[in-house]
């Protein structure tokens, strides 16, 4: 471990998460606290906030740190290409359960896109922006770009995903052109984190981190990083499964409901009610055992 970087000296890192939910972003979370504890924002935005896993453990760093920082966390709560197909309500409602009490002096959630909450902050106003929204290059270059200007000289910007080389998946190659323009520090675990300075006046303590010249150290810090984000996974993995439980029950309900009204249709048809008023006949008018009855049955396809 660096001689710099003692993580006793930073206990908010030992913090036990509040908001246990389904997430892409746990393992994240002692290092997203200590990144609090160092920056001390004084404006904290996220892009992309989903269940709030992500934006949760920041808010929970401010409060456990007593910190003057204001929260917002943006999100149409309406998926997108990625993330998509959730109920737009739900995902929402059981956010504010969570969040309001605990964080709602501090904190608002902005039901918006990125795009049209742009007007509501001021050039040069965000300490920390966690960009997390939609993942394709174009998508969230757009974003870097259009929030860039909103960032003060201590801005630090942080990118979801930028160790994921899957499907549609553009963060890692964005990285890949703008990070070497900035100090920056990349974390690869749990699809990767990048800690990108976006201003001229980097807070002290993360300079350190970003200009940490040995590589043995960076490593130690990563790894550190990976097993305490670690910690708290089963507690996640739960979330996970219970949601997906949740989630298949609702769906065998819908399919359960679209067969009894296909039953219901097919029972009130003209057909069906002629085809059971001639059952009854001829169970009642044919002898048990006759031949009749047997090549009825066989007529009609049915049991008498
Ligand atoms: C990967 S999820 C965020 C995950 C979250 N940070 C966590 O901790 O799990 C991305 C979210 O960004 C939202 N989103 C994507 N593009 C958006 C846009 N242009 N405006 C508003 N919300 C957007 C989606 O609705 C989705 O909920």
């Amino acid at each position: 471990m660096s001689k710099k970087f003692n993580p006793q000296d930073y206990p908010i890192i030992f913090s036990t998460p509040l908001r246990i939910a389904p997430h892409f972003w746990a393992g994240h979370i002692p290092f997203a606290m200590f990144l609090v504890d160092i920056l001390r924002p004084k404006v904290f935005v996220e892009l992309g906030t989903y269940y709030g896993v992500s934006y949760c453990a920041f808010c929970q760093a401010v409060k456990e740190l007593k910190l003057d920082t204001r929260c917002y966390g943006l999100d149409t709560w309406y998926g997108d290409g990625i993330t998509w197909g959730y109920d737009k309500n739900e995902v929402f409602d059981d956010l504010s359960k969570h969040h309001d009490p605990l964080y709602g002096s501090f904190s608002r959630l902005i039901r918006s896109t990125f795009d049209d909450a742009l007007d509501s902050f001021q050039d040069g106003e965000i300490d920390l922006l966690h960009i997390d929204g939609f993942h394709p290059y174009d998508a969230v270059k757009h974003d870097f770009e259009t929030w860039l200007p909103k960032m003060s000289q201590r801005g630090v910007i942080l990118f979801h995903d930028i160790n994921v080389r899957e499907k549609d998946y553009g963060v890692w190659k964005l990285w890949s052109e703008i990070s070497p323009r900035y100090l920056h520090f990349d974390v690869f675990h749990e699809h990767g984190l990048g800690v990108l300075a976006a201003g001229t006046e980097v807070p002290e303590l993360l300079r350190e981190l970003l200009l940490e010249p040995d590589e043995q150290s960076k490593l130690d810090i990563r790894r550190f990083f990976f097993e305490m984000g670690n910690t708290w996974k089963p507690l996640f993995d739960a979330a996970w499964v219970e949601y997906k439980a949740v989630e298949e029950n609702k769906r065998l309900k819908a399919d359960l409901q679209k067969i009894q009204s296909e039953i219901e249709i097919m029972q009130s048809s003209r057909t069906y009610r002629f085809a059971n008023r001639l059952r009854s006949i001829l169970n009642t008018t044919l002898p048990q055992g006759s031949t009749m009855r047997r090549l009825a049955a066989k007529l009609f396809r049915t049991t008498l």
